[in-house]
């Protein structure tokens, strides 16, 4: 893999998807992103540094990196397409599993770490990235290296060659990348745990993976989970200063 440029497909071009495609192509990298509709339905406004739009089946051709950032429920579902990749590709998984949204999965339920059954359902080592950042504070609040509290994201991953792209493309999208540990360790980092969405700067986000009790995040990610439903069904939509509400949720829940 090239030092400066890296050859990047990002699966998924929503919330998250897109400030990726717009950040990481800005940083000079050659990126592709693919939704499952098509390329031409893809919002061009996050082109305009370069990323091209393409087919999922094109997505996942000739990349060092492919970032994938759809639904949890739909992980097993592009296991074919992963296949098509380099055994060496890095793949990034931005993914969450929140039950009422996707579906009970019961190995997750019965206490499997969730980054650890994508894993198992892509048959491919994966790092886990961004998953810990609320949309709204991924978009709005990237700075540089060094700016006072700098609001930093966890990072795990098996294979240190992933875990330090994964870690270089972090911080090239404006955000300190803080190493989470393994795998199957990365329920520090989920729904619950005293990390997610919580806009923790760099020390305050080590001090948090160290505090993360696994017994309560369940209760911790539903409870959460409950009270954002019931903002979201009560004006019909997130409205004006979710993000910053939702951190502050989070931070009164999960801290
Ligand atoms: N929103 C947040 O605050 C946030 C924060 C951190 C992490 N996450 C996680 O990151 C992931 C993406 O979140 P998001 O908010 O960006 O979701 P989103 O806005 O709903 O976008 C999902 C994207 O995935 C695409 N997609 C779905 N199934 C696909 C498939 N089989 N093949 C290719 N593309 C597919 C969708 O394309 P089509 O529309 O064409 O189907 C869409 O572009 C989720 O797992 C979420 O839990 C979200």
């Amino acid at each position: 893999m090239e030092a400066s440029h890296i050859k990047i497909g990002i699966l998924g071009a929503g919330f998250i998807g897109a400030t990726l495609t717009r950040r990481l192509s800005e940083a000079g990298h050659q990126v592709k992103v693919a939704n499952s509709r098509g390329p031409e339905t893809i919002d061009p406004g996050m082109l305009v540094a370069g990323a091209v739009a393409v087919t999922a089946d094109d997505v996942v051709v000739d990349v060092d990196v492919l970032i994938t950032s759809i639904p949890f429920n739909r992980m097993p579902g592009i296991a074919p397409l992963v296949a098509r990749t380099s055994p060496d590709t890095t793949i990034i998984d931005t993914s969450n599993y929140y039950p009422h949204r996707d579906g009970h999965i019961p190995a997750i339920d019965d206490g499997q770490v969730e980054s650890v059954w994508v894993s198992e359902q892509l048959g491919r080592p994966i790092a886990k990235a961004w998953n810990a950042i609320p949309a709204e504070s991924f978009a709005g609040k990237a700075s540089s290296p060094g700016s006072p509290g700098r609001i930093a994201i966890p990072i795990a991953a098996d294979r240190d060659g992933d875990r330090s792209v994964a870690m270089r493309l972090v911080e090239e999208t404006g955000f300190d990348a803080v190493d989470a540990g393994e795998i199957a360790d990365s329920w520090r980092q989920h729904p619950g745990a005293p990390t997610y969405c919580t806009d923790l700067t760099r020390d305050e986000l080590r001090a948090a993976l160290a505090s993360a009790e696994k017994d309560r995040i369940p209760r911790r990610r539903d409870l959460s989970m409950a009270v954002v439903g019931e903002r979201v069904s009560g004006d019909g939509g997130k409205g004006d200063g979710f993000g910053d509400w939702l951190v502050q949720l989070n931070r009164a829940i999960y801290l």
